[in-house]
């Protein structure tokens, strides 16, 4: 499902991922940890296509992600869903509007985009403040818009960045069966966190990175 081979990531000479080589296959859950710094966000926002390696490649549904024409690139990125490391959310619409935005470029009719977002909404428990507007929510409240929308388009691969930063223990906790849930109904999970309430809550496959090096790959089905 996501293959890294030999993947090296510069940023104008920072080094931020040396020589990366992983394999995650459909249907894992998989938690990338590592101190600040370590290369977890780097390596999701390669996954997403968001940047390029410097060196290596990367096959996304065997698809290699630095050599798309563009016209493929819409077609992955709906493939995919995202959840940043800080909430990002359109503060002057609704919560309806916000997790709907993925489903209007589309260009879905109106009934499916009710249909889909109203879906979405009950599957984080938000669907009773659909017409709030979204800069009235408490942080868990947002986080979980941010994961209706990035589960919108019912991606086969989810990934989420530091997903319960900032969150208190018994929501970090609330959220991350929420994610356990969508992997159990068969979407690929990649998460990056330093919780360690996190990694044992979910009990997955543990990748650690440090100074953008793979130093542990714990738990996989190999
Ligand atoms: N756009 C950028 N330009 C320059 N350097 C960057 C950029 N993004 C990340 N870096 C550097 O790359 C390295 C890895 O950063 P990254 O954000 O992937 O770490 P992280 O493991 O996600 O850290 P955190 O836990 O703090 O979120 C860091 O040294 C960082 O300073
Ligand atoms: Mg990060």
């Amino acid at each position: 499902m996501i293959h890294l081979f030999h993947v090296t990531k510069y940023y104008q000479g920072c080094l931020a991922l040396h020589d990366v080589t992983l394999r995650v296959e459909k249907g894992e859950f998989v938690l990338v940890t590592g101190p600040s710094g370590a290369g977890k966000t780097t390596l999701l926002k390669l996954i997403f296509g968001s940047e390029v390696p410097t060196e290596g490649q990367i096959l996304v549904q065997n698809r290699n992600i630095a050599r798309l024409r563009p016209s493929d690139i819409p077609y992955l990125r709906r493939t995919m869903g995202f959840v940043l490391q800080e909430f990002k959310l359109l503060p002057g619409k609704t919560v309806f509007d916000n997790v709907a935005l993925p489903l209007i470029i589309r260009g879905l009719s109106s009934t499916e985009i009710t249909r889909k977002v109203m879906d979405a909404l009950r599957g984080v428990s938000m669907e009773h403040k659909k017409t709030a507007w979204a800069s009235v929510l408490s942080a868990g409240e947002q986080q979980r818009v941010c994961i209706a929308r990035a589960i919108v388009n019912s991606p086969l691969i989810l990934l989420a960045d530091e997903p319960t930063g900032n969150l208190d223990p018994q929501l970090a906790h609330d959220i991350t069966e929420l994610f356990k849930a969508i992997n159990a109904r068969g979407t690929t999970v990649m998460l990056a966190t330093h919780n360690r309430q996190i990694v044992e809550q979910v009990n997955g496959r543990v990748v650690s990175l440090h100074c953008g090096r793979l130093v542990t790959d714990q738990g996989g089905y190999r």
